[in-house]
């Protein structure tokens, strides 16, 4: 593979950075980059290997809602690019908005709905095509080695709000009928900002929790959290021998 692979760590998935050999850690202050105050988020630029693949961790990330520009939240994705990435690796924790996909189950986004209200491409470069922005070969390479590993990673349409609240049930029903599959605070900014730079994108949802009003919906942060880390072992299994054939 050409280039390092980047990968950015949401909610309870930092324990991905100790699979990496570290040659390097910058503190987010220290390398520029904006600060994030959000727990379970922590805030550094881990460089090393992979199981031998160059790889730069970004372990956690900032958000529209703690007040920061869509600029801001997509700093460090710039960051990466100018030090050789080219495959970026996206990681959230998101609700479901689908019965089949229950907390602790992963979904590979295949699309995007940005309901940010917001772009980092503002002021330019404009009429950047979306078409195809998340990589699909990519994509299903995890989903068979997934399967091979015994477990089902999903595949979905990933709605992006401002937060900070979790929605209404009435919006939950409202991003259902607009064709979303989870429901996060992350990723499409990025992910906008990513394909600008040209580098191919793979976007990952730990599906934490049921959408509001759902049945058996539970919204805490803490057991967002939680739910994220123990789900993380199986993802960084299958990202692991994904990077291997990379
Ligand atoms: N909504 C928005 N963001 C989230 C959720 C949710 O239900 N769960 C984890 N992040």
């Amino acid at each position: 593979m050409k280039g390092r692979v980047g990968l950015v760590l949401g909610s309870g998935l930092g324990s991905m950075v100790d699979e990496i050999e570290v040659e390097e850690s910058i503190d987010f202050a220290a390398a520029g980059l904006p600060v994030s105050g959000v727990a379970g988020h922590r805030g550094a630029m881990v460089l090393g290997k992979i199981d031998g693949v160059p790889a730069v961790v970004m372990c956690g990330r900032v958000h529209l809602y703690e007040g920061h520009r869509a600029s801001d939240v997509t700093a460090g994705v710039r960051w990466m690019a100018e030090r050789g990435v080219e495959t970026l690796v996206l990681t959230n924790a998101a609700g479901s908005l689908r019965d089949d996909l229950p907390p602790g189950s992963w979904m590979r986004i295949t699309d995007h709905l940005n309901l940010t209200g917001t772009s980092p491409l503002e002021g330019g470069p404009n009429f950047q095509d979306m078409t195809g922005a998340y990589d699909a070969a990519g994509g299903r390479r995890l989903q068979e080695i997934a399967t091979a590993q015994g477990w089902v990673l999903g595949e979905g349409v990933y709605a992006g709000l401002r937060g900070p609240q979790y929605e209404t049930p009435a919006e939950i029903r409202m991003l259902r009928t607009m064709g979303a599959d989870a429901v996060g605070m992350s990723t499409v900014l990025e992910t906008m900002e990513a394909r600008r730079l040209g580098l191919k994108v793979v976007g990952l949802s730990c599906l934490t929790n049921f959408g509001a009003g759902m049945p058996g919906a539970c919204l805490d942060h803490a057991d967002v959290v939680q739910t994220g880390k123990s789900a993380a072992a199986r993802m960084i299994a299958v990202l692991k021998e994904w990077l291997r054939e990379m």
